[in-house]
């Protein structure tokens, strides 16, 4: 027997309250155990919604009539966001978007069990054109390039996007124009990765065959824009849904770009992780870096160090720091990065985060300090057993999934005192959120 209310069936309508926003973006609605989701609707909302669509545990409805509006609704600026995916909450004003994040922080935090104050968040200074890297999807017959509906396959087109740079909105108008599109059939993706002050641009071809790509003149074409360093194909002849799951081909130019932070510089290929806000990057880092209070006598780690900015923004305050990272081409990129900045006390290896211990031991050192930004599957299992056996004194989180962070914490707060959560808002007008915190040793 099923659960569900009478009256929820397909076209039925009611007044309805929503409660809280899902992941997805859509306001949340309950009606005795079901849940509805309900698109444009945000917490704090009453509507009367039309639903659309009803599943097992789940039903889908739109806004036929809003009655009550959030004190947080702003117009949004996008044409097609309401029918995008990538801007779920484009609709909520900054300070509305402040309270969200800071309150999905709040929710893991309270659902963990964990006693710890999330102090407010720190709002990213711009909120549009902020990312330094996007992935556009492609699909052929006829041409299409956007981004995808939300919770399908199927592209939605823009003219421009507004989290992109407009440098970026340009390089993708470039190729949308380019006449012979049956050269570039093979292309399931472009990736545009670029410097802060927009002047070097990677431009990346995800291939699932390279032959046709690499001879076209749309190469060409590119490389003579004056921002453009490196056309790169990246072959991934996989069916799964991973973008980077194969070798990048120099097409043109060099697979590199050279960002700054502070005063040091970081070289990055189109493949190696890079922090995608850069308006928010060094605050992040510096909160992170403060929190770990460190001392010339220190040695630390840093697991999941990418191509070493903590790292290297961290050596001159150690005294030697030691990164650990998977991807064998970030790790190539730190180290050139510690030759670009004549850093003499950093070693990088290529290797699981699980392997520290080896590595410490390996070196005959001892840890002081460890910083961990993990990616949103958190830290393993087996990596808090050794951070709770190498009894690291302190220990700094930095964490892009609260679920995660929240259910590591509880496994560390056997070995660990924390007290304060730090949300920072790398990812305006989304729901994400990176937090960072520090963990004292009992
Ligand atoms: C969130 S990023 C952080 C990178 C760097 N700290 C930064 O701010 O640019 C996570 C990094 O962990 C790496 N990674 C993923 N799984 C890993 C593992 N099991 N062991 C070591 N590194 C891993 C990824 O390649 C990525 O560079």
């Amino acid at each position: 027997m099923s659960n569900r209310p009478f009256f929820l069936e397909k076209n039925a309508r009611f007044v309805a309250d929503c409660i809280d926003m899902h992941h997805s973006g859509l306001g949340v609605v309950k009606v005795d155990s079901m849940v509805v989701l309900v698109k444009d609707l945000l917490p704090q909302e009453k509507a009367l919604i039309h639903i659309m669509r009803v599943e097992k545990k789940l039903a889908y409805a739109k806004v036929i009539e809003r009655l009550v509006s959030s004190p947080y609704r702003i117009e949004s600026i996008c044409p097609v966001s309401m029918a995008c995916g990538g801007c779920p909450l484009i609709t909520l004003s900054d300070e509305g978007q402040s309270i969200m994040k800071q309150n999905i922080v709040k929710d893991q935090v309270r659902f963990h069990g964990l006693d710890v104050v999330v102090e407010p968040t720190l709002n990213s200074p711009q909120r549009f054109h902020t990312r330094n890297k996007v992935a556009v999807p492609i699909k052929h017959n006829p041409f299409q390039m956007g981004f995808y509906r939300l919770n399908s396959h199927e592209i939605v087109e823009f003219e421009t996007c507004y989290v992109q740079t407009q440098t970026q909105n340009n390089i993708l108008e470039v190729i949308r124009n380019y006449p012979h599109k049956e050269e570039l059939v093979d292309v399931k993706h472009v990736v545009l990765k670029e410097n802060h002050d927009q002047t070097q641009m990677i431009v990346g071809f995800v291939v699932s065959k390279l032959e046709l790509v690499s001879k076209s003149s749309l190469i060409e074409v590119l490389s003579k824009l004056k921002n453009v360093v490196g056309v790169v194909a990246h072959l991934n002849v996989s069916d799964g849904n991973a973008i980077f799951k194969g070798k990048d081909i120099v097409l043109y130019g060099a697979n590199k770009i050279v960002d700054e932070l502070e005063d040091l510089k970081f070289k990055l290929s189109l493949q190696s992780f890079y922090q995608i806000n850069p308006h928010q990057t060094l605050r992040l880092y510096q909160k992170a870096l403060d929190l770990a209070k460190l001392s010339k006598d220190d040695v630390l780690v840093d697991l999941y160090c990418g191509v070493g900015t903590i790292s290297l923004l961290a050596a001159s305050r150690v005294k030697h720091v030691i990164g650990v990272e998977i991807n064998p081409i970030a790790i190539t990129n730190a180290k050139e990065n510690q030759e670009l900045n004549h850093v003499e006390n950093a070693s990088f290896f290529v290797g699981d985060a699980s392997d520290v211990t080896n590595i410490l031991k390996d070196l005959d050192m001892k840890a002081d300090v460890l910083i961990v930004d993990p990616p949103r599957s958190g830290l393993s299992s087996s990596v808090i057993e050794q951070i709770k056996e190498l009894g690291i004194s302190r220990v700094v989180y930095v964490s892009c999934n609260p679920m995660t962070l929240c259910a590591n914490l509880k496994e560390l707060s056997s070995h660990y005192d924390f007290d304060t959560i730090y949300p920072v808002d790398m990812f305006p007008n989304t729901r994400h959120i990176e937090i960072v915190l520090v963990l004292e040793i009992k």
